[in-house]
């Protein structure tokens, strides 16, 4: 398995580019399936979550080509809904195939995603917006076959703004017979990316980015050509990457409407942000300051997805900050990680209380899932000294070469990968 090794210390600096959203091309490259022909995407990222997806469709029978950062799919060979276990296993957020194949086979075969790092992850309000829509759903063991001989608008209210189960619904709903409403929807800016992507197709939706959309079945979809917008996650990664190492970054192509609590957080943990169009400047020279309360909540609020990144900033302030995850239950193990590192973090339940030191030291530690490997990379490039990053193999899943990246910012960071051991004879 690779590592990182980073000697930490450096401040970074310098000009980045943002890559492509992971959690807006997934969805879209997904809803591809809804039309027949070739559609081409652009600004998608080299990322092992992209390559399970990739390899899903070609699976089900689609070619698929991602050269560069854009991907040509073509869907006209499709010909069957079962998605392999071994695949749905290597992500489990391909629970969102199932509205795409429902709309084009009337079936859908998948599998139970189960668990992982950071919690149960379930799939129950997935399960209810498609059967509202028509659908029957058969659980045989952990394989789930859905089937609808024709799918039929409703009103979907969902218990909880799921943006997975948005995703699904509106992609189960797009070519169903009439007009569905889901109330209490998912707001983040990759459902708006996703209904921009269905429309430039020829679907009727509007309202994504509220808590309400509204979605008129049409006839059929056309392929077409889209560009995903761009990662807001590994956007902010690289801010509080900048603000922890004190240093002055200025990123290129964000959209920084997508950041506004993560912007409003560091500006209150006294790091300077100047935001000019897609610009993003930031800067630090001095010990941040501890941030009283910080909660994550659906978009717009606090993203979970940063909750791991902006605690190390944290565990630096001269002060004791409040970091509480509402939205998965296992979204705390980077703490122990850190505190080998020399933070001095307490958690209760859901809630850490981060007691900021002056420093942290570099040491060999292991990432536990995706953001929160990220989070460790931050941290040795702040630590002084050497720290080792293992299971790096996570962190490749949302970030694409996230060494090479960084060492335009002048870190001190290098991937080492085992040496092949030769065959024993
Ligand atoms: C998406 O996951 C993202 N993944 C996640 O990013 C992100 O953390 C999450 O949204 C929240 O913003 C992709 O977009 C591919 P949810 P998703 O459904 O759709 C519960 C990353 O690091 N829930 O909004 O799985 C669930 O258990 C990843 O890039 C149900 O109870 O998130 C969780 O506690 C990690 N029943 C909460 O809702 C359901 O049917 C949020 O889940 C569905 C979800």
């Amino acid at each position: 398995m690779d590592k990182l090794v980073i000697e930490g210390g450096k401040p970074l600096s310098g000009t980045i580019v943002i890559q492509g959203a992971k959690n807006a091309a997934l969805p879209i490259l997904a809803a591809s399936l809804l039309a027949k022909g070739t559609t081409t995407i652009d600004s998608v990222p080299h990322l092992l979550d992209i390559d399970v997806m990739l390899n899903i469709l070609r699976e089900l029978g689609c070619r698929a080509e991602h050269t560069g950062n854009t991907v040509v799919l073509d869907t006209t060979s499709a010909h069957t809904s079962h998605v392999p276990e071994s695949l749905m296993k290597q992500m489990r957020s391909s629970i969102f195939l199932m509205g795409p194949l429902l709309s084009r086979f009337g079936e859908a075969q998948v599998y139970q995603p189960g668990g992982c790092a950071i919690g149960e992850r379930k799939i129950d309000l997935h399960l209810q917006g498609l059967q509202s829509l028509g659908a029957e759903i058969v659980e045989v063991g952990n394989r789930i076959v859905c089937r609808a001989s024709k799918l039929t608008g409703a009103d979907i209210h969902l218990s909880f703004p799921s943006v997975g189960a948005t995703e699904n619904i509106m992609m189960a709903a797009v070519l169903a017979e009439g007009r569905t409403t889901l109330s209490n929807a998912a707001r983040e800016p990759e459902i708006q990316d996703l209904q921009r992507f269905l429309n430039a197709m020829g679907a009727k939706i509007m309202g994504a980015g509220t808590d309400t959309i509204t979605i008129d079945g049409v006839d059929q979809l056309t392929p077409c050509r889209y560009k995903v917008i761009p990662d807001r996650i590994v956007t902010g990664t690289v801010m509080v990457a900048a603000a922890a190492t004190r240093g002055q970054v200025t990123l290129q192509e964000t959209q920084p409407a997508h950041l506004s609590s993560l912007i409003h957080v560091m500006r209150r943990a006294g790091v300077q942000i100047v935001v000019d169009g897609d610009i993003i400047k930031v800067g630090s020279s001095a010990r941040p300051k501890a941030v009283e309360r910080i909660v994550t909540s659906p978009y717009p609020a606090f993203p979970t997805d940063l909750q791991s990144q902006i605690m190390v900033l944290l565990s630096l302030a001269d002060g004791v900050s409040i970091l509480k995850e509402t939205i998965f239950e296992g979204r705390l193990k980077h703490v122990d990680e850190l505190s080998r590192m020399g933070a001095d973090i307490r958690v209760d339940l859901n809630a850490a209380f981060i007691r900021g030191v002056p420093r942290l030291y570099g040491a060999t530690v292991e990432a536990t899932d995706l953001r929160a490997g990220a989070a460790l990379v931050i941290a040795g490039l702040a630590a002084q000294g050497r720290t080792v990053v293992e299971q790096v193999h996570h962190i490749d899943r949302g970030y694409d070469r996230i060494e090479t990246m960084l060492t335009r910012l002048g870190a001190r960071i290098s991937r080492s990968s085992p040496v092949p051991q030769a065959p024993n004879h």
